[in-house]
């Protein structure tokens, strides 16, 4: 990847460019859809990169390329809007949109080419890797010199402000605040977080991206937030809460008679018992119980199917054979509509494990499962060139 960018950016501008970039994307190992109901969530960076050559320019215009695309883009930086024929480059042109709303000074232009092997609309966050890694181009360039959680608050504005997903801070936070062989226990409610160890001994966690496309924007996710904030009300009217997350199990009962609404009360039902999987995932990693562990993905799975309803037939079947063919729990991971899911499984079965499960879905469904395994990694790094 790295002379690929350098040979495209070289052939471009018969230079070479100043830095090198590069930000992973994630996985979440439990905790999923509680981010904007300010709960819980455990995700990890995994080692699939978005990358980019970076070089100063003289003028204020930013010029942005794939490596996967054909044409480039260009903008003028004091006139940055939203162009709905740019597809992928409003995520970039996103950022320096965000940066300048707050204030920051934005002295020169840049070129930035960009490549990338993370699964795109896969469920892995490569909408936040390219926005955290554009912001802390910035932040290099520009000197700014922001802390991960400054880095990952602006690409979050970004995402929501300017690409109108009404995401939670999961994805951003995740992959700005990565550490090598570490899970983050993020607070949504606080923004706080800590680093866990989970020692899966003679188990590893793989990650099987079901290559079924979906853009997030155009899902019903932004109905799931809706609808959350919807019980949110109701129930603000009985309890002293400021989010779902606020409700333990034993209230679901009165809940359900409060609410009066199948849906509504299913939706709840997810963002309460999924927080507490949360801290029973955490409780039985410190005691080493894999098997609980287990459980705990194969219960948040069902939970993300029959309850919060965004599992979708895919990676329901990529559960199913996933645990027939040696995977002890697994879940879909990230916000669904097709996507990726993660499995548990001994070391020493991996081969067996991916051979018949890419085989048993490519007869199914004639398409290509990427399945490896998740190796945890550091967040974002550059390099001078
Ligand atoms: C997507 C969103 C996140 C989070 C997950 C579901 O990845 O971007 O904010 O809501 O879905 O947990």
């Amino acid at each position: 990847m790295k002379n690929k960018l350098i040979y495209t950016y070289r052939n471009i501008f018969h230079k070479k460019p100043d830095k090198l970039f590069s930000s992973p994307c994630r996985i979440n190992l439990i905790g999923e859809h509680t981010d904007y109901n300010l709960g819980l969530a455990l995700p990890a960076a995994i080692s699939k990169y978005t990358s980019a050559v970076v070089g100063k320019r003289n003028d204020r215009k930013i010029y942005i390329r794939s490596l996967n695309k054909k044409d480039p883009y260009e903008v003028d930086l004091d006139n940055i809007s939203k162009i709905p024929t740019y597809g992928w480059g409003n995520y970039p042109l996103g950022v320096f949109y965000t940066l300048k709303e707050n204030g920051y000074k934005l002295p020169f232009g840049l070129n930035i080419i960009y490549g990338s092997n993370v699964p795109m609309a896969s469920g892995l966050s490569s909408s936040a890797s390219i926005l955290n890694l554009t912001v802390y181009i910035a932040s290099i360039m520009y000197g700014y010199n922001l802390d991960e959680t400054t880095i990952a608050n602006i690409a979050h504005e970004s995402e929501t402000k300017y690409n109108g997903l009404k995401c939670g801070i999961l994805d951003e936070y995740a992959i700005a605040l990565g550490k090598k062989d570490k899970c983050i226990l993020l607070d949504c409610k606080s923004n706080k977080y800590s680093y866990e160890s989970i020692d899966l001994k003679d188990y590893a966690l793989v990650v099987i991206v079901s290559n079924v496309k979906r853009s997030l924007t155009v899902s019903p996710y932004n109905k799931r937030v809706e609808e959350c904030q919807k019980a949110l009300t109701i129930l603000k009217g009985h309890y002293d809460i400021e989010s779902l997350s606020d409700l333990k199990v034993s209230d679901l009962p009165n809940i359900k008679t409060l609410l009066n609404d199948e849906i509504l009360f299913k939706r709840v039902r997810h963002i309460v018992t999924e927080n507490q999987r949360v801290r029973d995932f955490i409780k039985a990693s410190k005691e080493g119980d894999i098997t609980t562990l287990a459980n705990i993905l194969n219960k948040s799975h069902e939970s993300l199917k029959d309850d919060y309803e965004v599992s979708g037939e895919y990676l329901d079947y990529i559960h199913d054979i996933s645990l027939k063919y040696g995977a002890i729990g697994e879940r879909m991971t990230g916000a669904g509509f097709g996507g990726s899911s993660i499995a548990l499984i001994k070391k020493i079965d991996f081969s067996y494990f991916k051979e018949n499960l890419y085989k048993d879905y490519l007869e199914k469904y004639h398409i290509k499962a990427k399945i490896f395994p998740a190796n945890i990694c550091d967040g974002l790094k550059v390099k001078s060139l």
